[in-house]
């Protein structure tokens, strides 16, 4: 039977009080809507429709790496039946069930959009609802039972104190059967001081007629949390970081306080990867096997390969990093970083749009931009590459086994050939051929007796004044 999927994304949002709107808040690397859409998409839908309202440019912008996506606008908020209502061209002509999600309920897992919408199926339902039974169920509309069936789902302002006593609520999930749905929403009366028309009322609909009304129960009440305010969102988060850290943990990953572990959705880890306090490990990013991340560290979209050890207080962002590499402490690596096997960089040291050979080292304090560098290469301390000029970036290159002395300023665009050293202290401006010495800094002078002769002149003129 033919599915299709439709996420109603056009409320405000006004209880988040953000420029931002409610849908594209982020949770663990997605935005909300995001983390909705993966769930709808092991429905295979034959289409999937998204509600967006006067923000709708921005929710756009904000999918635009998802294709197939049917863009509904619904100009003013009328309520949720009315954003339904909004979608009636798109799925007119289609037939077989519907599933409404809503876009401020992320945490919904595929399994249980699919036993929803095969007990839909097997029961010939006109609607399904998902409900759930919550310990505070505050906020949500709640599910009045009459022997033992779903006869209306009443919201809490509109519902009696003994109403809202009731635990069962609405998920705001359901499946619906497209053949009678958009006259059945057109027959909901307005509500409430601004005429919403709400989706719930349906069900009152759908029992009048007759027609099928049927509930799944979640298991897990915590999946149908919807998210109105800052507080909700940061309680869900919570829930994500621990979901997250204990599929790590179940794949051999040792963690050691999972309480102030931040990782994305989307990053994977190795087994045997040690994660000490207070690590971030954000949106596209891979670390191997038998890696050790310490405290304070912070991963964006980069990869690690196996045994690699990153010491405390780095920031790694759209590196590559391969196995056995030692990073840290306090180094800074910045966009298009690529560092070789067994290499290192140590405390205070940058690099952007760098590679580092297999097995090289640049250990302290130390600027590496616009570099390519070969393997066994030693770049000693307070080495900088002067990549610009205030207007350009050049590239320095670097042959292997070369050996740079500390203190060296190499003026980029600049070539040191392979097995050349540069001598402690150099400026260099010219390319240092393979096997040479390059020396570029002002000979010494020693001045015998300086200071006792500086000192006699002082006290002479002390005795004068
Ligand atoms: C809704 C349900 C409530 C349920 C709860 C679950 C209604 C009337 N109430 O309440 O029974 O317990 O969800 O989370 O449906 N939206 C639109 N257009 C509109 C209004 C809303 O697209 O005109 C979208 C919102 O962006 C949101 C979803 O529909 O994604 C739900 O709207 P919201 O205002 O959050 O409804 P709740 O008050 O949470
Ligand atoms: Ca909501």
């Amino acid at each position: 039977m033919a599915r299709h999927v439709l996420i109603l994304a056009a409320g405000q949002g006004t209880r988040m009080r953000s420029g931002r709107p409610k849908v594209l808040h982020r949770l663990a690397g997605l935005s909300l809507i995001e983390h909705v859409l993966r769930a709808a998409s092991v429905l295979t839908p034959d289409s999937t429709g998204v509600v967006v309202g006067p923000v709708a440019d921005q929710v756009h912008a904000g999918l635009a790496d998802h294709t197939g996506l049917a863009f509904v606008l619904q100009p003013e908020q009328l309520g949720t039946g009315h954003a339904l209502l909004q979608a009636e061209p798109l799925f007119r002509d289609r037939r077989g069930a519907l599933v409404v999600l809503s876009g401020d309920v992320p945490l919904i897992r595929p399994e249980t959009l699919r036993r929803l919408v095969e007990t839909h199926e097997r029961k010939g339902a006109a609607v399904t609802v998902l409900t759930a039974r919550m310990a505070r169920p505050y906020g949500y509309g709640r599910i009045v039972r009459k022997n033992g069936r779903l006869r209306r789902i009443v919201e809490e302002r509109d519902a009696s104190e003994a109403q809202r006593q009731l635990n069962e609520i609405n998920s705001g999930i359901y499946a619906l059967d497209l053949t009678p749905l958009f006259d059945a929403l057109r027959e909901i009366p307005a509500a409430g001081a601004i005429n919403e028309i709400y989706l719930p009322g349906l069900v009152t609909i759908y029992r009048r007629r007759g027609l099928g009304v049927e509930t799944v129960e979640v298991e897990d009440p915590d999946e149908v949390r919807g998210i109105n305010s800052q507080t909700e969102l940061a309680e869900v988060k919570q829930i994500v970081r621990q979901r997250k850290n204990e599929e790590l943990m179940a794949a051999g990953v040792t963690i050691e306080d999972p309480a102030t572990t931040y990782v994305d959705t989307d990053v994977t880890v190795g087994p045997d990867t040690v994660i000490h306090p207070s690590v971030i490990l954000e949106g596209r990013t891979t670390i191997g096997a038998r890696c050790e991340l310490h405290s304070g560290v912070r991963i964006v979209d980069s990869t690690l390969g196996d045994d690699v050890l990153i010491n405390n207080h780095c920031v790694i962002q759209g590196a590559t990093i391969a196995q056995d590499a030692r990073i840290g402490p306090f180094a800074h690596l910045r966009p298009e970083t690529v560092i070789g096997k067994a290499a290192r960089i140590g405390t205070f040291v940058e690099t952007k749009k760098t590679s580092l050979g297999d097995g090289s080292k640049a250990n302290h304090l130390t600027y590496l931009g616009d570099a390519t560098i070969g393997s066994e290469v030693n770049v000693g301390a307070g080495t900088i590459t002067c990549n610009y000029d205030g207007g350009q970036k050049y590239p320095t290159t670097i042959g292997d086994r070369v050996f740079i002395g500390s203190g060296t300023e190499l003026i980029a665009p600049v070539t040191l050939g392979d097995d050349a050293y540069v001598a402690a202290g150099s400026c260099i401006t010219n390319d240092v051929p393979a096997g040479a010495l390059g020396v570029a800094r002002s000979r010494q002078v020693n001045k015998e007796d300086w200071v006792s002769r500086r000192k006699k002149s002082q006290d002479t003129a002390h005795s004068n004044a």
